[in-house]
């Protein structure tokens, strides 16, 4: 690979950069090609397992692969209680600072201490094995402890980013059927509070299953707390079921550990399940390898634990690992444009993985602000979540990165669970491609009929074999998963992502073609906004698309066809938008509402968005053959 000459921009990383690094990339390469399971087999055996596994990759029932088959393990146990004999007992697992200026730091002892203790809890609280879990809460360090007290005891977490609103939270919390609900009373964003618990209260009117409500204390302002069923987590923390009492649950490598729901082409959010054994040799060994993880690092992803990245990158991979993962609270600007830069510095941080919305909107206060500060200890950047564009990559590069650190443009989803197209540390990057599968994994980029498209054709990204922390299905449908992932072209994973291949092989991500919207990152689904919109009284129908955003990457523009006797105001405009926000979150407010009279749609009666799209962006519909009028 090295060797080669590559067309087009290149930064080759320095020869300092490739001695240093953990990976020898050829090695992993061909290791990984010529015997798959027995390349995961070896990364496996690094994390502790009460019981070997018979099989590695157990392919007999597809597409419901199972890894490491028979093995006994538990991912949290693997995150904490692994590195308690040896000198990182005392070294910081999590470095957290509050938007406030508020800090916190738990060493591996210390976290461990907290999460056995709290799993205690849970489990006085009636919480078992296979029961399930919403967390819903900002950015702060008990976020972690309540996912790894789950995980320990082998609950099943589902978090519910702290961004949603209520019926995005009703919706998550009925589908679990959790037991217990895990928030706060607030969380801090550019110096307001978010509702966290009002919101929870009004959900939970809608939600029947949860019993009980633990409510960490963040803001300290006055909240409503429901006797007998609300209860605060320091009380809880102080009473003698906190006790200290061994709980490790031994799980099946093929038990689940959480769910994750995500917007998927239609309908309500669907839940990803991960599971204890697969995810955790998949998230261990990607970050291991790819943020070239050494015993000294600070490691920071700016992502929400609320979605797969914070999961998978600020939670387990890094604990899994033993580095020190650093949590930032609030917004990257505020109370200034320096804040993030001011953190680099004050901690030291080693490597910083975030994606391009924030680079964007950092980028937009000029170079004075990180310039101030010394970012010199940074080895390693990342980024995830859309493609980045290269203006901003070479401003990551060069103002952020001093023209010494490699970005990780790392493509993945939530149901992959780990990085899939992504360099190494030694890979020469170009700006805006992912570069390549990770080592083993083989992808594609098919036409319609399923033959690999040409260099620099555009086509379905599409992967060919089964990976570890690959989803299991999604929670309660497994037809849904069959249909959705599996069907377009046999035996291969449909990622819902177009892409292209240039001639040395790298891939570069186009976008989405199904009805999933990426907005600062955010995955959301058409058919959610639409359903928050005509949730409301004035509204009869609607369609959301993306449109192109500088900052944002997509924002959304819905079209709305009012009940007669409304009409068009600018008033009843604004409170749509607000409507939704209250029903979904924020995020999900659309930049732009037009009413309109009619929506294309096909003769079955689907609404036709890309005809709305093209029309929006004054570009040809294509084939309109199936519009109905
Ligand atoms: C997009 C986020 C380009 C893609 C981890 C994918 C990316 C979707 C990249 C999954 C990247 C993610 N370059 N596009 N590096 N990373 N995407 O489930 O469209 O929130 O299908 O997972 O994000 O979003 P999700």
């Amino acid at each position: 690979m090295s060797n080669k000459k590559l067309s087009g921009d290149v930064y080759h990383p320095t020869e300092e950069v490739i001695n240093n690094a953990n990976a020898k990339c050829d090695e992993l390469y061909n290791f990984a090609e010529r015997d798959y399971e027995g390349f995961w087999a070896k990364e496996a055996e690094e994390l502790h397992w009460f019981q070997k596994w018979n099989k590695v990759l157990d392919d007999s029932n597809k597409p419901f692969f199972k890894w490491f088959t028979d093995g006994k393990t538990n991912i949290c146990y693997n995150c904490l209680d692994v590195h308690l004999d040896s000198a990182r007992r005392n070294k910081l697992a999590l470095i957290w600072e509050g938007e406030d200026g508020e800090f916190k730091s738990f060493s591996y002892f210390a976290l461990h201490r907290d999460v056995n203790k709290f799993a205690n809890v849970l489990k006085s609280l009636g919480v078992h094995k296979g029961d399930r879990v919403t967390i819903y809460m900002g950015r702060v360090p008990e976020l972690a402890i309540a996912m790894l007290a789950c995980a320990r005891i082998g609950a099943v977490h589902s978090v519910v980013y702290g961004g949603f609103s209520v019926e995005a939270l009703h919706e998550r919390i009925d589908d679990s059927e959790s037991k217990v609900l895990i928030t706060c009373d607030g969380a801090y964003q550019r110096g307001k509070i978010i509702e966290l618990k009002q919101i929870s209260d009004e959900a939970l009117q809608r939600a029947a299953t949860v019993s009980s409500v633990v409510v960490i204390k963040r803001t300290g302002h006055d909240i409503n707390m429901e006797p007998g069923r609300d209860m605060w987590y320091h009380d809880l923390m102080s009473l003698p079921i906190a006790s200290n009492d061994e709980n490790v649950e031994m799980m099946d490598a093929e038990d689940p550990l959480f769910l994750l729901y995500t917007s998927g082409t239609t309908g309500k959010p669907k839940a990803i399940l991960h599971v204890h054994g697969g995810y955790m040799v998949g998230t261990y060994t990607t970050l291991k390898y790819v943020f070239d993880i050494h015993e000294e690092d600070r490691f920071w992803c700016a992502a929400d634990p609320g979605w797969i990245t914070g999961h998978s990158y600020i939670v387990y991979g890094p604990l899994l690992n033993g580095v020190t993962s650093f949590m930032y609270e609030g917004a990257p600007t505020y109370p200034y444009p320096s804040r993030w830069w001011q953190m680099i510095e004050k901690y030291g941080i080693n490597i910083l993985y975030t994606a391009p919305t924030a680079i964007r909107g950092l980028m937009r206060f000029g170079e004075a602000w990180p310039k101030r500060h010394d970012l010199s200890t940074l080895r390693l950047l990342g980024t995830v979540g859309e493609p980045i564009n290269p203006e901003a990559w070479k401003w990551y590069y060069k103002v952020i990165g001093n023209e010494k650190c490699p970005i990780m443009d790392t493509w993945w989803q939530t149901e992959t669970g780990m990085f899939m197209i992504t360099p190494m540390p030694c890979t020469p990057l170009k700006p805006g491609s992912g570069t390549l599968p990770f080592p083993g994994l083989q992808m594609d980029i098919l036409d319609e009929e399923g033959n690999p498209v040409k260099a620099n054709e555009e086509g379905f990204l599409v992967i060919k074999n089964p990976w570890p922390a690959m989803l299991r299905t999604i929670w309660n449908d497994p037809d849904r998963y069959v249909e959705q992932y599996w069907s377009k072209y046999d035996g291969m994973y449909l990622t819902g992502d177009s892409a292209k291949r240039d001639e040395d092989g790298y891939y570069w991500i186009i976008g989405r073609v199904d009805d999933v919207i990426k907005v600062s990152g955010y995955r959301l689904g058409s058919a959610e906004i639409e359903s928050a919109l005509v949730s409301h009284p004035a509204v009869v129908e609607a369609a959301a698309i993306a449109l192109p955003h500088e900052i944002k990457g997509n924002a959304i523009h819905a079209y709305v066809i009012l009940r007669s006797g409304y009409k068009r105001t600018d008033t009843l405009v604004e409170e749509l938008r607000k409507h939704v926000g209250h029903e979904m979150g924020p995020i999900a407010k659309p930049e732009h509402i037009e009413v309109v009279d009619s929506l294309p749609k096909t003769r079955s009666g689907k609404i036709m968005r890309r005809v709305l799209k093209a029309k929006a962006l004054g570009v040809d519909p294509g084939n309109i053959s199936t519009l109905a009028e």
